[in-house]
C-alpha cells in the first residue's frame, strides 16, 4: 500500500484536480446550456444546484477517493467495497467504470475537432465561409455527414489518431511524471488564453454601429439578468444540474480515482473547494464571456439563441469561427480559441481514463503499461463506432445515458454509500481529516439530507421528461433507430463486461480484501 503513486506537490494536485473538471463542459456546453434555458433564469437553478449538489458530491468523492486509496482502490468498485461491507457494494461501483469510460470514448472524439479546427484556424483552413449555414456544413463535412469540402472523414481521423496517443503519452508516464507534469502546462497556458479571448472581447463592443442592440453587452445582460419567474419550468432546474455536475466532473468515479493518489492525512477541504472554485471561475467568468456575447454581437440575441438551439457544438465552433474571419489576426486569435479547448479537453480526458487503468493495475496486478495499452486499445476500438455512425446519433446516445442520465446514478450511490452506509459522522470525520480550513456543520445536514432528496427527485423528474421518450426513441428518424441499439448494446456490453471483470476479480483477491476483519 504504501508503494502506491503519490502527486507530488499540492499546486500540482489542485491543478490535475482542475484540469479535470475544466473541459469542454465549461466552453461549449455551458454556454449553449445557459443559451438555451434562459440566459439569466439558468443561473439561479445553476448557483442552487452548485451549492446543493455539487460541493456536498465533490468532498465526498474526494474522501471515498482518498479512503480507498489507503486500501489501493483507485476505482469505484473497490472504494464502495471499502465503505460497505456487503457483497453487492462492489457490484454498485462498477458504475463508476462504466460512466468514465464512455464519456471518454465520445469525448476524445469531440476533442479531436478542437485540434483540428486549431489547426484549420492557423492555416485559414476555414476561411471563406462566411455565414453560419456555410460554416455549419464545413464542419458536417469534417465529421464525414456531408460531403463538399472534405472527402470523408479521413482529416477528422488523422485528429482523432493524434489526440488518442497525446492522451496515452500523458498517462503512459503516470500520475506525477504525465498527468501532473502536463498539467503543469497546459492549466496556467489554458488560463492565459482564457483571461485573454474575454478581455478581448470586451473591446469588441457593437460591432457593427448600424445595429446597437447587436453588442458584446447584450449578451452580458442576457446571461446576468435574473429571472426570476422562470424559476418555476422544472426543465431549466435539471438542465442546471446536469451541467454542474457535468462540468465538475462529479458522478463519473475520476475526482475519486485522482485522490486515490493523496496521502491520509493530506487536505481535501481546502483544495476541494479550490479547484472547485477553479472551474467556476473558468465556466461562468471566462466560459460566460466568450461563445455568448461574441454571438449576440455580431448575430442578435435572437439568432445567438437560435445558433444554440440547433447544437452543442454551434456556438464554439461554427459561430465563433464565423467570427474570426472578420478580426484583425482573425487566425491566431481562431488558433488560441480552439487550442485552449483542446487543452481544456485533454486535461479531462486523461482523467476519464484514468479509474480503468487503476482498476487494471490494482485489481488484476497488471503492470501500469500493460493497463495503458489495454485502455488504450479498447478505446480506439469503440471510438470507431462514434466516428462511422456520428450522423446517426451514436455520440448523442452515449452522451445521454452516461454523460446526463448515468452520472445522476453514481451520485446518488455515492451519497448513499457514505452518509447512509458508512455513516455521516465516521464520513464528516474523514472530510476533516487534515483539512486545513473548517467546513461549516450546515455542511453536515446538506449532505445527509438535502444532496440525496434533491438527486432523488431529479432522478424521477428526468426519468420520466426525458429518459423513458428517450429510451422509446420517440422524436427519432426511422434511419437512426438501428444505430441507436448498436449504441445501446454496446454500452450493456461494456457495463456487463466490467461487471464481470468485478467479479473475476474479487474471486482472485478474496484474502486480500480483508479490511473490514481488522
Ligand atoms: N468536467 C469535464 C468538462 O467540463 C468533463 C468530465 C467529465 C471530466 C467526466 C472528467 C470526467 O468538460
Amino acid at each position: 500500500m504504501s508503494n502506491r503513486e503519490r502527486w507530488g506537490s499540492r499546486i500540482g494536485l489542485v491543478l490535475a484536480m482542475a484540469g479535470n473538471a475544466v473541459g469542454l463542459g465549461n466552453f461549449l456546453r455551458f454556454p449553449v446550456q445557459a443559451a438555451q434555458n434562459g440566459g439569466g433564469a439558468f443561473m439561479i437553478p445553476y448557483f442552487i444546484a452548485f451549492f446543493l449538489l455539487a460541493i456536498p458530491l465533490m468532498w465526498i468523492e474526494w474522501a471515498t477517493g482518498r479512503y480507498g486509496g489507503r486500501h489501493n482502490h483507485g476505482s469505484l468498485p473497490g472504494m464502495f467495497d471499502t465503505l460497505w461491507n456487503h457483497p453487492f457494494a462492489k457490484y454498485l461501483g462498477v458504475s463508476g467504470l462504466f460512466v468514465s469510460s464512455i464519456v471518454l470514448i465520445y469525448y476524445c472524439y469531440i476533442e479531436s475537432w478542437t485540434l483540428g479546427f486549431a489547426y484549420f484556424s492557423l492555416t485559414k483552413g476555414y476561411f471563406g465561409e462566411h455565414s453560419i449555414t456555410e460554416m455549419n456544413s464545413f464542419l458536417r463535412s469534417y465529421q464525414g455527414i456531408e460531403s463538399g469540402h472534405f472527402d470523408g472523414f479521413g482529416t477528422a481521423y488523422i485528429f482523432l489518431l493524434i489526440t488518442i496517443a497525446a492522451n496515452f503519452y500523458i498517462l503512459y508516464h503516470g500520475i506525477k511524471g504525465g498527468i501532473e507534469k502536463f498539467v503543469k502546462i497546459a492549466m496556467p497556458l489554458l488560463l492565459v488564453f482564457g483571461v485573454f479571448l474575454a478581455i478581448y472581447v470586451f473591446f469588441i463592443g457593437t460591432p457593427d454601429p448600424s445595429k446597437p442592440e447587436n453588442s458584446v453587452w447584450a449578451g452580458f445582460a442576457f446571461i446576468w439578468n435574473p429571472d426570476f419567474s422562470a424559476l418555476s419550468d422544472a426543465k431549466i432546474w435539471l438542465a442546471a444540474a446536469g451541467q454542474v455536475f457535468f462540468t465538475l466532473s462529479v458522478g463519473m468515479g475520476t475526482l475519486q480515482a485522482y485522490a486515490s493518489y493523496l496521502r491520509e492525512k493530506d487536505d481535501i477541504a481546502l483544495s476541494g473547494l479550490a479547484t472547485a472554485s477553479i472551474n467556476e471561475f473558468v465556466e461562468v467568468v471566462l466560459g460566460g464571456s466568450i461563445a455568448i456575447p461574441i454571438a449576440v454581437a455580431f448575430f442578435g440575441l435572437s439568432t445567438a439563441t437560435m445558433i444554440a438551439q440547433g447544437g452543442s457544438f454551434n456556438l464554439g465552433f461554427v459561430s465563433m469561427a464565423v467570427v474570426f474571419q472578420d478580426l484583425p489576426f482573425g487566425n491566431i486569435l481562431g488558433f488560441i480559441w480552439f487550442i485552449l479547448l483542446f487543452f481544456a479537453g485533454i486535461t479531462s480526458s486523461v482523467a476519464m481514463a484514468q479509474p480503468v487503468i487503476s482498476f487494471l493495475k490494482e485489481q488484476f496486478n497488471f503492470s501500469h503499461r500493460k493497463s495503458v495499452f489495454i485502455v488504450g486499445a479498447g478505446l480506439f476500438f469503440c471510438v470507431q463506432f462514434v466516428v462511422f455512425y456520428l450522423k446517426y446519433g451514436f455520440l448523442d446516445e452515449m452522451d445521454y445515458w452516461a454523460g446526463t442520465f448515468g452520472l445522476v446514478i453514481v451520485a446518488l450511490s455515492e451519497v448513499i454509500v457514505f452518509a447512509w452506509i458508512y455513516g455521516m459522522d465516521k464520513g464528516w470525520e474523514e472530510i476533516n481529516k487534515g483539512a486545513d480550513i473548517r467546513i461549516p456543520k450546515i455542511v453536515y445536514y446538506v449532505m445527509k439530507y438535502v444532496t440525496p432528496l434533491y438527486i432523488g427527485f431529479i432522478l424521477i423528474y428526468w426519468t420520466f421528461v426525458d429518459a423513458i421518450p428517450i429510451l422509446l426513441m420517440k422524436n427519432q428518424p426511422p434511419e437512426n433507430v438501428t444505430y441507436l441499439w448498436g449504441a445501446r448494446i454496446m454500452m450493456v456490453l461494456l457495463y456487463a463486461g466490467f461487471t464481470w471483470l468485478v467479479y473475476k476479480a474479487w474471486k482472485i483477491n478474496k484474502h486480500k480484501y480483508n479490511y473490514h476483519n481488522v
